[in-house]
């Protein structure tokens, strides 16, 4: 195996243009750890936040830093103890920013963060499913309610996580609104919204409609009447950090901010539900490696309909 690779790597934290394609050497997996050879990686918000620095602490930065979080590829070679892999699986994970980058030849992922990628997907296909999948699965394990017949307003319905939110909460049997702009309401209806609000021709906050729960993967509406917006009891679970907000303490126990943790049960769904065609992974755009810039500023223009793909080979 060659002891060097391409990687899309940052010296310095700053805009898109910053990353640079270069020869770096192939890491070594530790115990418990897995060698990758990664043939596609999912792009995720997160992934323009750490290139940004401002997610420092996320990222235990040493430069050159490999960007990049989501992959899918074949096992290469095993650290010591991993346990249910072999050489040659197909997996999906998720890099911890400490163990590098994605969007590269090869990539060290934990065991405890892969999972064998759904039967019929490609590279591609599996590569956008780590943080988008597992953070709308999770959005309804912070719900911590059956949602079958619950109503649930989905805000940013179009996106990444959205697109996945969607589906798995029409398997779960949720009634669902969606939020998204107009030109993507035929989109999200055929996911599997009941209803579709559009945004950019309806001021729903004002609407008077109540929900049980309100997942808001866009950030940005007023919280106020946002809280108007929910039934007695209901919650809002969102995935978007809002300052200040522990202050104002307009939410109290109805207000959910959660981090999403990759793990490989919430990856074995995705697995199961997506090799079985009951989700599919919606995608955008795939950029070749070499257009890693162009593919993040296209993610910065929050824009994406579904998941945004760098294809590595
Ligand atoms: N806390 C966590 O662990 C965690 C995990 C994953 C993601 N996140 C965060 O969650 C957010 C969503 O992630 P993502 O991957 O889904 O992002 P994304 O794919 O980039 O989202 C793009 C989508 O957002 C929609 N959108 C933009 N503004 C909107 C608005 N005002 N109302 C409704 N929809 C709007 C766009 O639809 P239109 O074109 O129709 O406007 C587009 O389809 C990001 O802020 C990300 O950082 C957090």
């Amino acid at each position: 195996m060659d002891k060097n690779m391409k990687a899309v790597v940052i010296d310095s934290f700053g805009p898109a243009e910053n990353m640079k394609v270069r020869e770096i050497p192939v890491p070594v997996p530790g115990k418990g750890q897995l060698l990758v050879k990664v043939f596609a990686a999912g792009i995720n918000p997160v992934d323009t936040y750490i290139r940004k620095g401002t997610r420092q602490k996320m990222s235990g930065v040493v430069f050159p830093k490999v960007i990049g979080r989501d992959l899918a590829g074949e096992v290469e070679s095993l650290g010591a103890d991993v346990k249910a892999f072999k050489p040659g699986d197909r997996i999906m994970s998720s890099v911890m920013p400490k163990n590098g980058g994605s969007y590269a030849e090869y990539a060290v992922v934990d065991e405890s963060r892969a999972c064998l990628m759904p039967v019929s997907s490609s590279y591609e296909e599996a590569s956008g499913i780590p943080v988008a999948g597992v953070t709308a699965i999770q959005s309804f394990e912070v719900a911590d309610v059956i949602l079958a017949d619950k109503s649930i307003l989905i805000i940013g319905a179009s996106g990444g996580v959205g697109t996945f939110a969607i589906q798995a909460a029409r398997e779960l049997k949720a009634k669902i609104t969606a939020v998204c702009s107009s030109k993507n309401s035929g989109f999200v209806r055929g996911l599997g919204a009941q209803e579709v609000i559009e945004y950019d021709k309806t001021d729903y906050l004002h609407s008077g409609r109540k929900f049980d729960f309100i997942f808001d993967y866009a950030g940005g509406g007023d919280l106020k009447l946002l809280k108007s917006m929910l039934n007695h009891k209901g919650e809002y679970i969102t995935t978007v950090r809002r300052p200040n907000l522990l202050w104002n303490g307009m939410f109290e126990s109805k207000y959910n901010w959660f981090l999403a943790d990759i793990n490989t049960l919430d990856l074995e769904w995705f697995r199961d539900t997506v090799g079985a065609g009951k989700i599919k992974v919606i995608i955008d755009r795939v950029f070749p490696m070499d257009q890693a810039v162009e593919a993040h500023k296209y993610v910065e223009t929050k824009r994406a309909r579904g998941k945004v793909i760098l294809k590595i080979r």
